[in-house]
């Protein structure tokens, strides 16, 4: 062959192995609404910046009809390219080739590419819109989940994992997005479920749909598997682009600075707390007073909306946010608020991000159902993530900080670095009616007029603990500051602590309670 008939034989297969399933399969996926893998990791990375590997391998299967089935690419397009001008690695599966099954050679090019990931120290997206494992190869498509699935635990911490659901992502599959940090879904086209409907009904005679089951809303709002939620695949690759601006490439470095911003003039934070302390008020406000640009990138929107977590910069530098939200359940913590806070603590303090916390709890929601649903060893991750955490760590108490909640949320006893509290602080061991009904209640009881009587000792205790002052008295706050100084006190924190060492024992690892 000359140069120019194999130049001519290269791009006739390069151009076959690329129209995945063919026009028929394409049509089908974009009549649900789907865009096709390469349009989607097109979409997703900057323009242009995509390498494709291996997209000659083919699979290696011979039964049932199989050795004579080509499938274009094996159904994965894999490859790296970069997102704000920094290298990512990415597979995408393609539903249009086998619907995405994912047999031993498919999995082979995904692991390639998360090994690839682990090494550069580069972050590693994984586009899922699969059938789950390719039924004909048999035990060897559970090896490839299998070997998926060992990848994720050991780059857990290493390089940011993310997963997009767009498309069927069942069974066992769902395991590897669960492995990853974050998750976006897809309003109508992310299905994830261990069992799908036609089980459901055959074992438990229960009707129900696809989309009930696992759809996104499903994932995002009850399950709490998804973190990100959109309501098209554009919409979605905007999120993944914005996300990936906050994060660092890998453990090895932190997330770069930009330029520092004030807050926008419209958030103003001395006006945002209410004067009277049993009116909510909404944190987020509060967190826009305080970071650049008044921008809150919130992670885990829908899900246990009584805690809020997402990134920010103050200075320029990535912040990782938590607060409780007063405006939900008046701020508790519950069993799903815990988890939320728990792994995303986790998430930062592994990937060098600085932990800005903002405090306004009544305590642990009681109850039963919480009880019951293992509160003790949900709410015990909160208390474990924070004492782990060895990155700096800030602490502003706006107004509650009662009982277990103000040890839980970032206090000095789980080694905050700073802990500042507002004047309008309350901490105690619990709010001061509770404490008043328990400690006078003789005096209470026997007294003439017990309601005056119980007025008098609700406000002698509020007098005496429902302030700042007594915890800065014992060097628990390190500062009690007007809410204009919060950004001036966080910013110069920051620097303060941007060096910052700290260790722990040396072990194997911690057992965490989950
Ligand atoms: C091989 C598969 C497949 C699979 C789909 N296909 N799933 N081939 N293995 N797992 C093929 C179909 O045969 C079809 O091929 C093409 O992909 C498109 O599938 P359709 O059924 O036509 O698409 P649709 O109607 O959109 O339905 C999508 C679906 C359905 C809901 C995902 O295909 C389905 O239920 N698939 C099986 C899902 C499943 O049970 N997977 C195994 C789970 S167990 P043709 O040639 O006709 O175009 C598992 C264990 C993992 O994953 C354990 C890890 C620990």
């Amino acid at each position: 062959m000359t140069f120019m008939q194999r130049l001519i034989d290269f791009f006739g297969k390069k151009s076959s192995k690329a129209k995945g399933g063919g026009d028929q399969a394409i049509s089908k996926q974009k009549a649900g609404g789907k865009m096709t893998a390469r349009e989607r990791i097109a979409a997703l990375l900057d323009d242009g910046s995509f390498h494709e590997y291996d997209l000659f391998v083919e699979h290696n299967c011979q039964d049932f009809g199989m050795h004579e089935k080509e499938l274009a690419a094996d159904g994965v397009i894999t490859g790296s390219g970069t997102i704000g001008g920094r290298p990512v690695c990415i597979y995408a599966q393609d539903f249009t080739v086998a619907g995405g099954s994912l047999g031993f050679m498919h999995a082979r090019k995904i692991t390639k590419v998360m090994d690839h990931a682990m090494k550069m120290g580069v972050p590693i997206i994984g586009i899922n819109d699969s059938g789950g494992a390719r039924i004909q190869e048999g035990v060897n498509s559970l090896a490839g989940y299998g070997e998926i699935f060992y990848r994720n635990t050991l780059a857990s911490g290493i390089v940011p994992q993310i997963s997009v659901i767009l498309g069927p992502c069942a069974g066992g599959a769902v395991y590897s997005p669960a492995l990853t940090d974050f998750v976006f879904v897809v309003d109508k086209i992310s299905k994830m479920f261990i069992t799908g409907p036609e089980v459901v009904k055959t074992v438990l005679g229960e009707e129900i749909s696809m989309e009930e089951l696992g759809g996104a809303r499903v994932q995002v709002e009850t399950a709490g598997n998804a973190h990100f939620f959109a309501r098209s695949e554009h919409e979605c690759f905007e999120q993944i682009r914005k996300l990936v601006s906050y994060l660092p490439d890998s453990n090895r470095r932190k997330a770069a600075d930009v330029e520092k911003k004030e807050p926008r003039p419209t958030y103003k934070i001395e006006t945002l707390i209410p004067g009277d302390s049993k009116i909510p008020f909404d944190v987020r406000d509060i967190v826009r007073a305080i970071v650049d640009d008044s921008e809150f990138f919130e992670v885990q929107k829908q899900f246990a909306p009584n805690a809020i977590i997402g990134f920010s910069r103050i200075g320029g530098e990535t912040v990782g946010i938590i607060g409780n939200q007063a405006l939900v359940l008046a701020g508790v913590l519950d069993i799903d608020a815990s988890d939320k806070i728990a792994r995303f603590i986790r998430f930062c303090d592994a990937f060098n991000i600085p932990l800005l916390t903002l405090v306004d709890i009544p305590g642990y929601l009681p109850g039963s159902d919480q009880e019951h649903g293992g509160v003790i060893r949900h709410g015990a991750k909160v208390l474990y993530a924070y004492s782990e955490a060895t990155v700096p760590k800030i602490t502003v108490i706006l107004r509650k900080a009662y009982g277990g909640g103000y040890i839980a949320m970032c206090s000095h006893h789980l080694r905050a670095d700073f802990v500042f509290a507002w004047p309008t602080a309350e901490i105690a061991v619990m709010g001061p009616e509770g404490a008043a009904n328990i400690i006078f209640r003789s005096e209470i009881q026997g007294s003439k007029n017990p309601e005056e009587t119980r007025r008098q000792k609700v406000k002698e205790y509020t007098d005496k603990f429902a302030n700042p002052y007594v915890a800065a008295s014992s060097g628990y706050v390190d500062a009690v500051i007007a809410p204009e100084e919060t950004r001036g006190y966080i910013v110069h924190a920051l620097r303060l602590t941007r060096d910052k060492q700290e260790s722990r024992p040396a072990r194997k690892h911690g057992i965490p309670p989950f």
